[in-house]
């Protein structure tokens, strides 16, 4: 059967499915199409974040996060209780009820809002025509005046380590242990090694991560990914061997024994699991037809615009299935750019603002331009620093490792970036993405009152240290 629509979205991850709500909200007759089906054989709407991606893991970090403060910090407080022990099946549970929470909201949402779902595999034709192929092999062809299209990624493999499902894993699996495992390997030290690799680390796992990088967290500034190595290796005991190439591994029983090389030569571990996470990519394929004219870039990306158009005029492509950070919430706002152009309305995105988070404990976040990046650049800034050490609500909270480092331009003042590490990164954040959108220079921030006592008045500190005027300094 045929149906005609104005906006058909093919994915239904933050990126497809905000711009499916927005296009509706905007008057357009619009149509989604997701082939994610659950164990019970029904679809699931929301994508990786929701389903296996940002919620649960968000949902474990909290139950391990206060796990650990009940085995190592409740102490520290006067609070004595028996020695906690952890339900891992009770703790899966709540974290499977958020995620089945959220993406039935989802298609609440959607529905809500208009949107006409369709269940199965999407394909882009010629002439933007979609074709959809159901569980049970019915096909329905959706005629659309636009495409977004929004299929996301998935993990990427490496031959010394396929993953089975069971001793071997990928981020999913390792949302999935129905206990601790004793000896836990982690292949790669980016973002999901590091949260999981806390996560299980904190019920008790010894964690092991595999880094190929001689550098720790390359993409984050160098002295913010120093003090968190320092604090994720001496404090929180989690053993990351950078310049680690891992080249092969055995099943041994129900273990597995992986190889790899370091600047001493080859070595060997065994674990009780594996995860390997060492990126993803765009996922595209069977999703366009040989004749669809939409184009891929030499990384397999889908190519397209600052605005999201691809090479077809009238077919966008938005979220990780194109360029630029895989993350939720860039996803959704190129998502809402896309529905506005679709609307006639002007519309860019600022990814240069595009706030970037870790949550580990601490929390490692940042916006703009690092220290590294500004050499590189050529560019002259000028830079500000404040621990946590020195902020009252810190002590009071026993948060005090971190600080937050805040670079502005040297002739402009205009504040080109935020780093921060400390408990509560994440949130405070947003206020350095606020500065970047708002072209705040680092007085804007010095003569803003903050609230006292909160862990933010370290960001003030750090805006007056740029200029050596920093009160609670030593
Ligand atoms: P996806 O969420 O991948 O959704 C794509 C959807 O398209 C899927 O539902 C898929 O089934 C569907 N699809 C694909 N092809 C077709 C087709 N042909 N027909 C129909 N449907 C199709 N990001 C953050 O910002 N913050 C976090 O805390 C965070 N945590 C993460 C934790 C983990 C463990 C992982 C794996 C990722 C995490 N991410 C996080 C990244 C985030 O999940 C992604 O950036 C985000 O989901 C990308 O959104 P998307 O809509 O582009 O794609
Ligand atoms: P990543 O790109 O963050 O890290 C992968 C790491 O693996 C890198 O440090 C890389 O050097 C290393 N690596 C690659 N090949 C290797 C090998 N053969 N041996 C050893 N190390 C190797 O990718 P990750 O952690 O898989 O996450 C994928 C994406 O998901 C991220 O890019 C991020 O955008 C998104 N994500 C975001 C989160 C957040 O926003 N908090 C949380 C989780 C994922």
């Amino acid at each position: 059967m045929s149906h005609q629509f104005e906006v058909v979205v093919i994915g239904s991850g933050p990126a497809g499915y905000v711009a499916a709500i927005k296009a509706a909200q905007l008057g357009k007759k619009t149509a989604i199409v997701e082939k994610w089906l659950k164990e019970d054989g029904e679809t699931t709407w929301g994508g990786t974040c929701l389903n296996v991606g940002c919620i649960p893991s968000k949902a474990l970090l909290y139950s391990s996060e206060l796990y650990a403060e009940a085995v190592h910090g409740f102490d520290t407080h006067g609070i004595i209780v028996n020695a906690p022990k952890i339900d891992v099946p009770k703790m899966l549970a709540r974290k499977d009820g958020i995620v089945s929470q959220l993406t039935s909201g989802v298609a609440g949402l959607l529905k809500g809002n208009g949107v006409t779902r369709f269940e199965g595999k999407g394909q882009l034709k010629a002439n933007k025509v979609v074709e959809v192929i159901g569980a049970d092999g019915s096909i329905e062809l959706l005629e659309a005046e636009n495409v977004i299209l929004a299929m996301g990624s998935i993990p990427v493999e490496i031959p010394p380590t396929p993953t089975d499902g069971d001793v071997i894993v990928d981020s999913t699996g390792a949302l999935e242990f129905s206990e601790v495992p004793k000896r836990l390997g982690v292949i790669g030290a980016g973002v999901i090694g590091l949260e999981l690799g806390s996560v299980w680390a904190r019920l008790g796992s010894e964690v092991v991560v595999l880094e190929a990088m001689d550098k720790f967290l390359a993409a984050a500034d160098g002295a913010i990914a120093k003090d968190a190595f320092k604090s994720f290796t001496k404090d929180q005991g989690l053993d990351i061997r950078l310049g680690a190439r891992v080249t092969g591994s055995e099943r041994k029983g129900k273990k597995v024994e992986v190889t790899f090389q370091d600047a001493d030569g080859e070595k060997k571990e065994i674990f009780d699991k594996l995860v390997v996470a060492v990126g993803r990519r765009p996922y595209t394929q069977g999703c366009l037809s040989d004749d669809s004219g939409v184009k891929l870039d030499e990384r397999g990306f889908i190519f397209v615009d600052e605005q999201c158009r691809t090479t077809v005029p009238g077919v966008y492509a938005v979220g990780d299935v194109v360029r630029g950070p895989m993350l939720a919430h860039k996803g959704s706002e190129e998502g809402i750019m896309v529905a506005e152009i679709i609307a006639g309305h002007n519309a860019q995105m600022n990814y240069d603002a595009v706030p970037n988070v870790i949550y580990t404990h601490p929390e490692i976040a940042w916006v703009g331009k690092t220290e590294e990046e500004l050499k590189a650049e050529g560019i002259d800034y000028k830079s500000g620093a404040f621990p946590f050490a020195a902020i009252g609500r810190a002590m009071a909270a026993n948060h005090t490792t971190g600080q937050v480092k805040i670079l502005a331009d040297a002739k402009t003042d205009r504040v080109l970036g935020m780093h921060i590490f400390g408990a509560g990164a994440s949130e405070m954040i947003a206020q350095g993405v606020i500065a970047l959108e708002f072209a705040s220079s680092a007085e804007d921030l010095q003569l803003t009152c903050f609230a006292h006592p909160t862990m933010s008045e370290a960001v003030h500190e750090a805006a007056l240290a740029i200029d050596n005027k920093a009160i609670h300094k030593m």
